[in-house]
């Protein structure tokens, strides 16, 4: 049975787009289906660009809301597609307590750093000012921590020809791009343990 997910996004969304065309006719067409995209800004780019896939959007404005209330909203919203994970792929807010007990265990991250040195955002600002000859990206399971959920996966990314922040970030894009989905394809199919998952 395929999977049913939500791809979380708040911004121009392009893993999300590496993710929909995986799930289209690459890696990942057998093994889910995406019910929903979804966005906490009416502005995210994403948004449109999930529209031209022909995959169903919803937004609820975040701003202003407290996290917890925000987060009931949404539980409450998603509770009609019985999702079995929900896949952020740049959604830049912090999931509250309540959130991931709606979801434990369901919720997966891509994080443009490996979560052992870096957590939070601002991951390729940090690679860049250290001088990081390397990076890693790392997909992991959101717990109630900040990027301290257990790890799926880590990819190293080369940073050795990167003379600009700019540079930094498109080849750790371009990694995230096909990680993300080798990574989900892992746990869809049933090869990723959760339970031999090891933490940051
Ligand atoms: C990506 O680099 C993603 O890893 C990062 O935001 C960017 C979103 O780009 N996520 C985080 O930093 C989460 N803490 P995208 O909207 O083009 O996919």
């Amino acid at each position: 049975m395929k999977k049913k997910i939500a791809i979380f996004i708040s911004g121009r969304g392009s893993n999300m787009v590496a993710l929909l065309n995986n799930i289209k006719e690459g890696i990942l067409k057998d093994l889910c289906r995406v019910e929903l995209v979804f966005a906490n800004k009416p502005e995210a780019a994403g948004l449109k660009i999930a529209e031209e896939f022909g995959v169903p959007t919803a937004c609820i404005e975040s701003k202003g809301k407290k996290r917890e209330d925000f987060d009931r909203e949404v539980v409450e919203f998603l509770k009609e597609y019985n999702l079995d994970y929900i896949v952020l792929a740049g959604y830049m807010r912090i999931l509250s307590p309540l959130f991931i007990a709606a979801y434990r265990n369901k919720i997966i991250n891509i994080h443009p750093a490996d979560t052992s040195e870096f957590q939070g955002i601002g991951a390729y600002e940090w690679a860049f000012e250290n001088k990081k000859a390397f990076t890693k990206i790392t997909v992991h399971f959101v717990d109630e921590g900040v990027d301290t959920g257990k790890v799926i996966g880590k990819q190293i990314v080369d940073l050795q020809g990167c003379k600009t922040l700019e540079e930094v970030e498109k080849a750790g894009l371009a990694m995230e791009h096909s990680f993300y989905s080798e990574a989900l394809r892992k746990v869809f199919s049933g090869e990723y343990k959760l339970e031999e998952g090891s933490k940051p």
